[in-house]
């Protein structure tokens, strides 16, 4: 849904802490999760995360309240982003853009050159999201989501 508030009314993402996933942020995360995605990624998929070999998984707090997560996986050379979402009521505040933004520098600090991802082509604030860090649409993948057969869009990012 498109935010409503004006530019001089938006707060920013000032005061925001990237911390590494910790078991402690698990039920938090599944709290926004459920709020976020229509088909949410299950426990062990976060507890997971915890010890992932080729992955890097940041919590955005804000107050000392969850308020954010995103991860990436680190493929070699590219980046693949697994997942970001925002608390709703702190949406449109910069967190997305600073957590996945951290993703990537996390990645590149690895040694990849490139980023992708997939996002459902209904989910216009996350490709804006993504546009606005010079991720381009590359392909469609017709009916990838198996919950409405949804088409994903494919984005790069060449660094
Ligand atoms: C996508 C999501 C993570 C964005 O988080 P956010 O913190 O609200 O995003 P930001 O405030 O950092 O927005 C950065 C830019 O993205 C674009 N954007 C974000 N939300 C938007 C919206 N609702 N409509 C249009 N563009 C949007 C804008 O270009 C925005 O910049 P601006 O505010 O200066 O115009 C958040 O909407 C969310 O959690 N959605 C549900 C989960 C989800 O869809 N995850 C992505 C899966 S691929």
């Amino acid at each position: 849904m498109a935010d409503k508030r004006s530019p001089r009314q938006k707060s920013t993402a000032t005061g925001i802490q990237l911390v590494p996933l910790e078991a402690g942020h698990i039920p938090a995360i599944i709290e926004i999760e459920k709020q976020s995605n229509s088909s949410p990624w299950s426990e062990r998929s976060f507890v997971n995360e915890l010890d992932h070999p080729y992955g890097v998984f940041l919590v955005a707090v804000a107050d000392g309240r969850i308020v954010g997560f995103g991860g990436v996986w680190i493929m070699i050379d590219e980046a693949h982003v697994t997942t970001v979402a925002v608390s709703p009521d702190h949406r449109r505040r910069g967190i997305g853009k600073r957590i996945v933004s951290a993703l990537l520098d996390a990645a590149q600090a690895r040694g990849t050159t490139c980023a992708t991802l997939e996002v459902r082509a209904s989910n216009t604030a996350a490709i804006g999201l993504y546009e606005d860090l010079g991720f381009v649409r590359s392909a469609v993948r017709k009916r990838y989501y198996p919950d409405n057969r949804e088409d994903a869009v494919v984005m790069w990012k060449h660094d």
